[in-house]
């Protein structure tokens, strides 16, 4: 037979699992549901006391891109304070009652809140201070994996808006979709320090091995989470960070395994904006990075127009 507190607790789990935070308990319940023994117990038979549930608030419309891209800052521990009842419990609390991470959302957005608070990485000090997470959505089929955030992404607190990034979302384009329809990561959360970070300015630099072993645990955990159709690494540092050794020259152009799922290591968007400037601007190789979307769309089963299959097509005259 159900006991009051057996309800309750029924109760609080179905109100967590509505997104429900907080609800209103009064202090012999907290501590029944705490198994404290300050309280006067709740007797079985007494009929259960619904509790004040506040009415949840709309959820706030958010970007998908900036979701991931500005977790919440960490919450700084607060001393003990009496206050009047009723008190509230936190259904997000470490208790026997908190809820399993709902979605997949909820299980980045903590992750986020892991590496924002990252002793491993921070502690290295050769990382700059803003942790930079990723951007898109959970339910993206297609994972793109740079290397890590640089001046402009430091600013936005979000991977590939910068020059190199501009020309990542006009790839994305091409296939078809947009930026929220994918989602962006890289190997290393944290902007790489250049001189102590004295002279950084907009100088930006590729993680090392350290830096990245420092992160890796978090790229881990999102592929882990998403489970994409396909991981695209962008460069062979972001291919390094992943365990898939070699110039991208020679790992491009065919699915190399990555834990069960196909990985496509193509070239940096950085290093086609580098060729850009160079002799022929770098269309060769924008041309075997199309090549290689294109082997990525049609993994995840994208349609892929004539329109789409010809361009480049004049280069290659
Ligand atoms: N280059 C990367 O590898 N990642 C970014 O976020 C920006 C530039």
């Amino acid at each position: 037979m159900s006991t009051a507190i057996d309800l309750l607790k029924l109760h609080l789990a179905q109100q967590a699992a509505r997104g429900v935070t907080h609800v209103a308990l009064t202090r012999g319940a907290q501590a029944q549901l705490r198994g404290g023994r300050s309280a006067p117990a709740v007797r079985p038979q007494a009929p259960a006391t619904p509790p004040a549930v506040p009415t949840p608030a709309p959820p706030t419309p958010v970007r998908r891109t900036e979701y991931f891209a500005q977790p919440a800052a960490p919450t700084p521990a607060q001393p003990p304070v009496s206050r009047p009842m009723p008190e509230r419990i936190s259904l997000s609390s470490p208790s026997p009652l908190a809820p399993a991470p709902q979605s997949r959302a909820e299980h980045l957005a903590r992750l986020a809140l892991e590496a924002e608070n990252s002793e491993k990485a921070r502690s290295l000090g050769t990382l700059r201070d803003i942790m930079v997470f990723a951007t898109g959505t959970p339910d993206a089929e297609i994972v793109f994996v740079g290397e890590a955030p640089g001046a402009e992404e430091e600013k936005l607190r979000e991977p590939f808006v910068g020059p190199a990034g501009q020309l990542l979302t006009k790839i994305i384009q091409a296939m078809g979709l947009r930026r929220n329809e994918v989602y962006i990561t890289n190997i290393c959360k944290f902007r790489p320090k250049i001189d102590d970070g004295r002279f950084q300015n907009s100088k930006n630099r590729a993680p090392t091995i350290g830096e990245m072993l420092s992160c890796q645990q978090f790229v881990l955990a999102e592929l882990e989470i998403i489970k994409p159709k396909v991981i695209v690494a962008l460069g062979s540092t972001a291919a390094t960070g992943l365990g898939i050794e070699g110039t991208v020259g020679k790992l491009r152009g065919k699915f190399h395994d990555f834990r069960g799922t196909p990985i496509m290591v193509t070239y940096h968007p950085s290093y086609l904006l580098r060729r850009e400037q160079e002799d022929g601007g770098g269309i060769a190789e924008k041309r075997l990075v199309w090549e290689d979307m294109m082997k990525v769309m049609e993994q995840v089963g994208l349609p892929i127009s004539d329109k789409q299959r010809a361009y480049f097509s004049k280069a290659r005259g």
